[in-house]
């Protein structure tokens, strides 16, 4: 018999009841595309080449082809669906889960290799797990904060309430996510409408949310404008650091690694914890904040005085340069160089700790102090912090549009669909949102909130160290320039995980 196709080859395999990681992985190497689904803005370190996965990942005995394909990539998708749905009928949603989802979920490998037109990859709630009856517990995956969903946690990370939320979150009827990336939005199109058509009655779609990087020059942007995804740690097994990268325990990322102290199932192993927020961000806003308190610094003019508070509310330049390393000016040279941009401790060369009370170079508030705060709190920061995250997220609704810029008012809504993936959210995303963003006396007292995602409840929020000609001036935020719009905690589970305990 010859087999063509991936799924071809891989129902063939489960016909035969069996279903081995390397069974799929013979099927994977079946396909090569000429194109990347992915894109790598410059001033990203480049993924790593298939040769050097492999060596990495057998250096450390991680199988990367058992390790769905979103969860150490970072920010690279071009466009991406992100599909919620609930199960109504479980032996139903279980039995297509094997027969039409789990050939079509995308691992690490094949995304690095260009196995796939689409990439699958699925993700399930704590109540998907129970609709699924992966109960009881010895299946407990031992995350406290997973198990009672994210609505239950609004308050924890800073959201006056729920009345923000898309509906749809709120409470916790969501039983899984499906994500769906390609280089074309059309490829996701056929693809989840293929799968909607196989799965049918088993699911109902609860919400869903269109994404795609930002066109043109803002490739790899943000909707403020800033180079997004530079610094995300890599884990042992995957690829070396560059300059300034974290290198972290595959457990911190990676349920059941070396690293992860919580005991758990052994199906669970190489999963993820992914969470999933819509973030609102009101753009017309920032830009007129900005405009309206430049920083007022000899040299500026008063468009690049607005352009310097910017980068120190973030951290970096719009080009993605850091201003600890480019402190007056952004310097698109330093953004695009990945082996430089990332070079920094916040302390001098050679210093564990930084001055605690010098933020002439970067504002303790800054966003990429908070939530890395690197020599703040000492270094080595793989002894010092298990609180890292990859982030995988992506924007989500249109430009701005002249009428929102002329009224300095957003009308249609667009932001950041924020992903993280970690191997347990009290550390990791919750961690960083509650404890650093949203708590003004980290990493000192007086410090304020982080001015793009600390969050008071809607409250005004004091924010210290952005004016570097007078680095004890207080500012007031009276706006929230991201809105929370909730979102939900998820597990995302090793291939293997879905192929011989979710489906069965
Ligand atoms: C709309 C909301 C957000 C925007 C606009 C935003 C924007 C950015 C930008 C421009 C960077 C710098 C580029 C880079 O290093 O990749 C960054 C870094 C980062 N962000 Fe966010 N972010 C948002 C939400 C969040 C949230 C909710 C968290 C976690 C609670 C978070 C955690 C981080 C981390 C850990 C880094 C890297 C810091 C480092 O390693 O130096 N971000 N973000």
């Amino acid at each position: 018999m010859k087999l063509n196709t991936l799924a071809q080859v891989i129902s063939f395999g489960l016909c035969a009841q069996i279903v081995s990681v390397a069974g799929l992985n013979e099927a994977r190497s079946l396909e090569r595309r000429k194109t990347s689904i992915l894109f790598n803005p410059q001033g990203l370190p480049q993924l790593p080449g298939l040769q050097e996965a492999t060596n990495a990942s057998r250096q450390v005995g991680l199988n990367l082809d058992d390790v769905q394909g979103d969860i150490l990539i970072g920010m690279r998708k071009l466009f991406e669906r992100f599909f919620f749905f609930g199960i109504l009928n479980a032996p139903d949603f279980k039995a297509k889960l094997k027969t039409e989802i789990l050939p079509l979920v995308t691992s690490t490998m094949q995304v690095i290799a260009n196995e796939t037109d689409t990439m699958l990859n699925i993700a399930f709630s704590q109540t998907g797990l129970v609709a699924l009856n992966i109960t009881g517990p010895t299946n407990d995956l031992n995350d406290a904060v997973f198990a009672k969903g994210q609505a239950m946690d609004a308050f924890n990370l800073g959201d006056p309430n729920t009345t923000n939320w898309v509906p749809e979150f709120v409470g916790t009827n969501i039983h899984g996510v499906m994500l769906l990336a390609s280089d074309t939005e059309a490829s996701i199109n056929t693809t989840l409408a293929d799968l909607q058509s196989k799965l049918g009655n088993s699911i109902t779609e609860i919400y869903s949310l269109r994404t795609a990087m930002r066109p043109n020059e803002n490739r790899g942007h943000e909707h403020f404008g800033f180079l997004d995804g530079i610094s995300n740690p890599t884990v042992g097994g995957f690829q070396d650091p560059l300059p300034g990268q974290a290198l972290v325990p595959t457990g911190e990322i990676l349920v059941g690694e070396t690293g992860d102290s919580v005991t758990r199932p052994e199906w669970a192993k190489d999963g993820s914890f992914l969470v999933f927020r819509q973030l609102k961000q009101l753009v017309p806003e920032f830009n007129k904040f900005l405009a309206d308190n430049p920083i007022n610094e000899p040299g500026l003019t008063p468009e690049q005085g607005s352009e310097l508070l910017g980068a120190r509310m973030v951290g970096r330049w719009k080009s993605g340069a850091p201003v600890f390393l480019s402190p007056k000016f952004d310097d698109p040279d330093l953004g695009k160089d990945p082996t430089r941009n990332n070079n920094f401790t916040f302390a001098e060369p050679g210093q564990n700790i930084s001055d605690p009370t010098d933020q002439s170079g970067c504002p303790f508030s800054a966003h990429i102090r908070k939530t890395r705060p690197r020599a703040d709190i000492g270094l080595p920061e793989n002894v010092t912090s298990n609180h890292h995250i990859v982030r995988a997220g992506i924007p989500y609704g249109p430009e701005v549009t002249t009428d929102e810029t002329s009224s300095n008012t957003t009308e249609i809504e667009r932001g950041l669909a924020f992903v993280a993936y970690q191997s347990n959210i009290a550390n990791g995303f919750q961690f960083l949102q509650h404890f650093w963003a949203n708590n003004p006396k980290f990493v000192h007292q007086g410090v304020g909130f982080d001015p793009i995602i600390g969050a008071n409840a809607s409250a005004e929020r004091p924010v210290n160290g952005l004016d570097p000609t007078n680095t004890t001036r207080n500012f007031t935020l009276t706006t929230d320039f991201v809105v929370s719009r909730g979102g939900e905690y998820f597990f995302s589970p090793s291939i293997s995980a879905i192929a011989n305990t979710l489906s069965v």
